[in-house]
């Protein structure tokens, strides 16, 4: 499989930032954390990955902005290029030694996201994308799943937790899905939820409150395995509106109906 210059640059700066997560992930037990916030910790780790992308990526294209989930926004000479990155996404699997994070990059051009990366350094599963060349799974090209009814569906999602709002409307969702779908499931990393979906290992996936480093490269990646992708009203507003919802075509659609549908008690 042969890989454009541009993607190559974006997987060795993740797989760099990988190997030092995956040292730093042996060594769970005496990294040193700082707060941020509720269940959100934010690792030295973290900082250091991002801080080997950041670096990767200037070196091989000087002009280009970021957004990145420590960094912020930083400001390029190209306004047609943006890097939007999450150094670790899955910081609380990280940090309770569950080998479920990754690594996500994505490449915006004019707006578009043009190319995705997302590792996951404990299991050595590279996932890349460019527009109009498909998906790939290492060297595997990849395909949405085939299932059409949402019975036979395992559906992703994220469950709001301490510090974060939205906890009433998302048990609402979830008792929607529930009582029609064959499991739910709680991965942890949004990023990998969207690659697991691009891999047809999971059928569909929905979140809310999300930002845009942590679904920019998985939206390429499903849409490139041939998926379809929304915002939860069935919009297009996934990176700055923060909801989400995935699948292939069919289980898209039923689960963005499912999801709205006024929840009746049981
Ligand atoms: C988190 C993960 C998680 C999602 C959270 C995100 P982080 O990112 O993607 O799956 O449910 O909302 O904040 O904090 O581990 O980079
Ligand atoms: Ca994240
Ligand atoms: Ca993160």
């Amino acid at each position: 499989m042969a890989r454009s210059a541009i993607l190559n640059v974006m997987v060795q700066a993740a797989m760099k930032a990988g190997r030092s997560l995956a040292r730093d992930f042996g060594e769970v037990q005496n990294l040193q954390v700082s707060l941020k916030g509720p269940g959100d910790y934010v690792s030295q780790a973290d900082r250091k990955a991002e801080d080997i992308i950041f670096a990767e990526l200037s070196k091989a294209r000087p002009g280009y902005g970021f957004l990145m989930e420590e960094r912020g926004a930083v400001e390029g000479e190209d306004s047609q290029h943006r890097w939007i990155v999450d150094p670790l996404d899955g910081t609380t699997n990280f940090l309770h030694g569950i080998p479920v994070f990754s690594i996500s990059i994505a490449l915006e051009r004019q707006g578009q996201i043009v190319a995705a990366v997302i590792y996951n350094p404990a299991m050595d599963e590279l996932y890349t994308s460019e527009r109009g060349g498909g998906a790939f799974l290492n060297d595997r090209r990849l395909r949405v799943s085939g299932r059409a009814k949402l019975s036979d569906a395992v559906i992703g999602c994220g469950v709001p937790h301490l510090g974060r709002g939205h906890h009433g409307n998302f048990l609402l969702e979830l008792r929607n899905v529930m009582g029609e779908v064959a499991g739910v499931r709680r991965l942890g990393s949004a990023a990998l939820d969207l690659a697991y979906v691009a891999a047809g290992r999971m059928d569909g996936f929905w979140e809310t409150a999300l930002s845009p480093w942590d679904v920019a490269a998985g939206i390429l990646l499903v849409r490139e395995a041939g998926g379809f992708v929304s915002d939860g009203k069935g919009g297009q507003d996934m990176l700055d509106g923060g909801s989400i919802v995935a699948g292939n075509e069919t289980i898209h659609r039923s689960l963005l109906k499912t999801l709205k549908k006024p929840v009746t008690p049981r």
